[in-house]
């Protein structure tokens, strides 16, 4: 899976902000590059209050990304090269601009209303709890004209849906069949996990404390217990998936921030929930071997039978992954991502070793802070902005982009590019790594090792996460199949394996 960012990724129209037309004229990249299927955050109708995360149409594409028509040819054109198309379902909140929103504050008795969540002001006044936006401020709102306040985990402008309300479920439901009629592959859900809230907004007075500590995971993750996660999950994915099932070969994909043993419950009840779950374990945990290959395992362990895996190390939301474990580790991570048992997701322009860009502060316009690991995706060598837009892109390109674009690391045969292309060429050719088992392997202190077995094919993974040499007792014979420097192709190896500083290896038996 590779996801797109609209806005950063090619700019047709010639506005300083990626297209759907962008889009469509790079899917030759997408295909060269060996993935299955793109994943595009939302393109939908939006005042971009959140960058499409707040969504005011979801029949209609933002004029900025172009039109229906357009996403009729992103999937034409990209199932001609036999690639899947997914887009971002944002069921949780809509837009303030949304009808639906517009008529629910025009009156408490309007017909939309209670589609979403209000209540009165506490008896002294104020909001009815502490609950706290992820944004910051409140998570409640006041609405002068109908007295009661309005509750949002994100902005005000991102009034959150009721779902225990089913005009809500069959509307939204509604609009997913909308899509699959038109030939969308599937979605990727954001915050799946809210839209089953616990009682936490109808609860009264003083109600912050930190619900359970949940080491290594972010804020998102500590909401998930307080404003999500409620006991209505296992009936909304239940609908969530048969509307998918309705139609062939449909994914559904869902954003989860939480560790193993509660995320594994969004494949939902006899499997009738989300395909992918997002496994975000690899974007939280620190860099660091011991953590690694105890969250490997611990997931590994908590799959439901039948259950498949995946894998994610970056995303919109989060510092890109060369900015997290460096230049050199972010090799190490892309080698890990690509043979670990499961769909990974990459994150556009990770595949050429990004860093976060730092975005001056009059040039910032994300609400999070999140501009940096949103910088448009360079290209060209020699283009203008290299390659992405004719116009001044929306946020800054990196500096010396064309050094770091697509056709400078085509051409070079040790590039970040070079890396990934042949790490998915392997995935594709070895059904081992694509689906064979998956078994932990005793390594040195700060190594991640582990096999991947298949019809006779074997293959031990061997990756050095620290910046210094180490030897690896391998048992039997074992030859070089790539090597995170791309130079050791086709070595024999026995009984041991000196791994480089940052070296990760993929071996083959025999
Ligand atoms: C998660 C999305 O990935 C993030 O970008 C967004 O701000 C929030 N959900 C709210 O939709």
């Amino acid at each position: 899976m590779y996801q797109v960012y609209p806005r950063s990724f090619a700019d047709a129209s010639g506005d300083g902000i990626g297209d759907l037309a962008g889009i469509v004229d790079r899917l030759d990249h997408l295909a060269w590059l060996g993935v299955d299927a793109v994943w595009l955050s939302p393109v939908f109708r939006s005042p971009m209050r959140d960058y499409g995360y707040d969504v005011a149409d979801y029949r209609d594409i933002d004029p900025v990304f172009g039109s229906l028509a357009d996403v009729d040819r992103l999937v034409a054109e990209a199932h001609g090269r036999g690639l899947r198309v997914l887009l971002d379902f944002v069921p949780n909140h809509t837009s303030s601009d949304h009808a639906w929103f517009v008529d629910a504050r025009s009156s408490r008795d309007s017909a939309h209303r209670e589609w979403y969540i209000w209540r009165d002001p506490a008896p002294g006044g104020g909001p009815p709890n502490d609950l706290e936006s992820q944004f910051g401020g409140p998570a409640w709102t006041f609405d002068e004209p109908t007295g009661q306040y309005w509750y949002h985990s994100f902005l005000p402008e991102q009034p959150e849906l009721d779902w225990r309300n089913p005009a809500v479920r069959e509307a939204m439901l509604g609009h997913v069949r909308f899509w699959f009629e038109r030939g969308i592959d599937g979605f990727r859900i954001d915050v799946l996990w809210m839209i089953a809230k616990d009682d936490a907004p109808w609860r009264d007075g003083p109600i912050t404390e930190a619900p359970e500590a949940l080491p290594g995971l972010g804020l998102e993750a500590r909401g998930a217990l307080q404003h999500g996660d409620g006991p209505d999950m296992e009936a909304r994915l239940a609908e969530l998936r048969d509307a998918a099932d309705a139609y062939p070969e449909r994914v559904l994909i869902g954003e989860v921030y939480m560790e193993p043993r509660r995320l594994v419950r969004y494949y939902g009840r006899d499997g009738r929930g989300a395909h992918l779950p997002f496994n975000f374990a690899l974007v939280t945990l620190p860099w660091e071997a011991g953590a690694i290959r105890t969250a490997v395992a611990a997931y590994e362990d908590a799959l439901p039978v039948g259950a498949w895996p995946n894998w994610v190390l970056g995303n919109h939301d989060q510092p890109r992954v060369a900015s997290r474990v460096g230049a050199a580790q972010a090799r190490v991570a892309a080698m890990l991502l690509l043979t670990l048992r499961g769909t990974p997701t990459l994150y556009y322009g990770d595949e050429l070793g990004l860093p976060d860009v730092p975005v001056p502060s009059e040039r910032s316009v994300d609400v999070a802070g999140r501009d940096p690991e949103r910088s448009p995706m360079p290209w060209t060598r020699d283009g203008i902005n290299a390659g992405f837009s004719v116009a001044e892109p929306w946020l800054p390109m990196i500096d010396d982009a064309g050094a770091w674009s697509v056709e400078a690391q085509r051409d070079d045969p040790r590039s970040m590019l070079s890396l990934h292309r042949r790490l998915l060429a392997l995935r594709r050719s070895e059904p081992a790594l694509e689906a064979g088992d998956w078994a932990d392997v005793d390594a040195p202190d700060g190594v991640v090792a582990f096999e991947r077995v298949a019809g006779g094919r074997r293959f031990l993974i061997a990756l050095n996460l620290r910046p210094e040499p180490v030897s690896m007792p391998v048992a039997g014979d074992w030859t070089v199949e790539l090597s995170t420097h791309l130079d050791r192709d086709g070595e024999p190896v026995a009984d041991v394996v000196a791994l480089r500083a940052d070296e990760g290896l993929v071996l083959r038996a025999g």
